[in-house]
């Protein structure tokens, strides 16, 4: 990518920056009214009246299949936009946001762990974990203070992962484990301290032990960088490990069957 677009976009990012109040009043994700579907006649897929989720939060999100888990965390990635509704992250509404600037935010913002991870296969462990620096100027710099260069942050946060291992970091990617690769993921998600990580069914490859080892690594990660944490998995036995879960069928009214008994109260502790 070009330095000068790289520069203009870091002026605007920094123009108005997300304010980083670590106090749960904050919100750093706040939905109200938000409908969506994904072509213009289909049925909606997203309608929720309200959802909200504060700074530092770790927010379990548990629903089945279908019922439109990853398509939320496409809107609030800023991947797709509501069709009706207000959808602020961080203090931003998505919507009036530009493509390319949705792009930008989700690069300076938003750390995602994908359900296959999207490794890079031709690219090394240490490149694959550094490449969201390659995005965001902002998360680059972040990087740079906190390991002295974008590498050396990389291979900090693989050590906490356990994943520090001279031999580990120099195996191509595709011959890791899925634990391994797992791991690699998360610190690509966590590189630059982004203020919300989003995971998207990270552990439904895993045993049970691996599954909980794995939360705890991503918990203590977060909180070391104050980071928010939106975890969803239709695992219902996870939930316990979080501050808060959310039934994703009890506050997403779109794509329900009929005759499905909803929880008709949205959210529970
Ligand atoms: N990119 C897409 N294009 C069109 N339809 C999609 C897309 N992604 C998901 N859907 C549809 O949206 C509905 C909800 O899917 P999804 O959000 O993936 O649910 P979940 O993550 O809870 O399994 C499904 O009917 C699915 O087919
Ligand atoms: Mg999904």
């Amino acid at each position: 990518m070009s330095s000068a677009r790289d520069s203009s976009a870091l002026l605007a990012a920094t123009a108005r920056p997300p304010d980083r109040d670590d106090s749960p009043a904050q919100s750093v994700v706040d939905l109200s009214g938000v409908r969506f579907s994904w072509t213009g006649a289909a049925p909606l897929v997203i309608d929720i009246k309200a959802m909200r989720v504060g700074r530092g939060e770790r927010v379990f999100l548990r629903g089945p299949s279908g019922s439109g888990k990853s398509t939320l965390l496409s809107l609030l990635a800023g991947v797709v936009t509501p069709r009706e509704g207000s959808l602020r992250v961080l203090g931003r509404e998505i919507a009036v946001l530009g493509s390319a600037e949705r792009d930008r935010f989700r690069a300076d913002h938003i750390g995602f762990i994908f359900q296959m991870f999207n490794l890079i296969p031709y690219l090394s462990v240490v490149e694959n974990v550094t490449l969201p620096c390659g995005f965001s100027q902002r998360r680059k710099a972040h990087a740079m203070r906190a390991g002295g260069s974008v590498e050396g942050e990389a291979v900090r946060l693989l050590e906490h992962l356990d994943m520090g291992a001279a031999e580990v970091l120099r195996r191509p990617v595709t011959e890791l484990s899925v634990g391994q690769q797992q791991r690699v993921a998360a610190a690509r998600a966590l590189i630059g301290a982004p203020e919300l990580v989003i995971a998207d069914e990270p552990t439904s490859s895993l045993d049970a032990d691996r599954r909980t080892a794995f939360i705890d690594l991503l918990f203590g990660e977060c909180a070391r960088e104050h980071a928010t944490l939106i975890f969803v998995s239709h695992d219902a036995t996870l939930a316990p490990l979080f501050d808060r879960s959310i039934e994703f069928p009890g506050i997403n009214r779109g794509s329900v069957p009929e005759g499905d008994t909803r929880l008709s109260a949205g959210e529970r502790k």
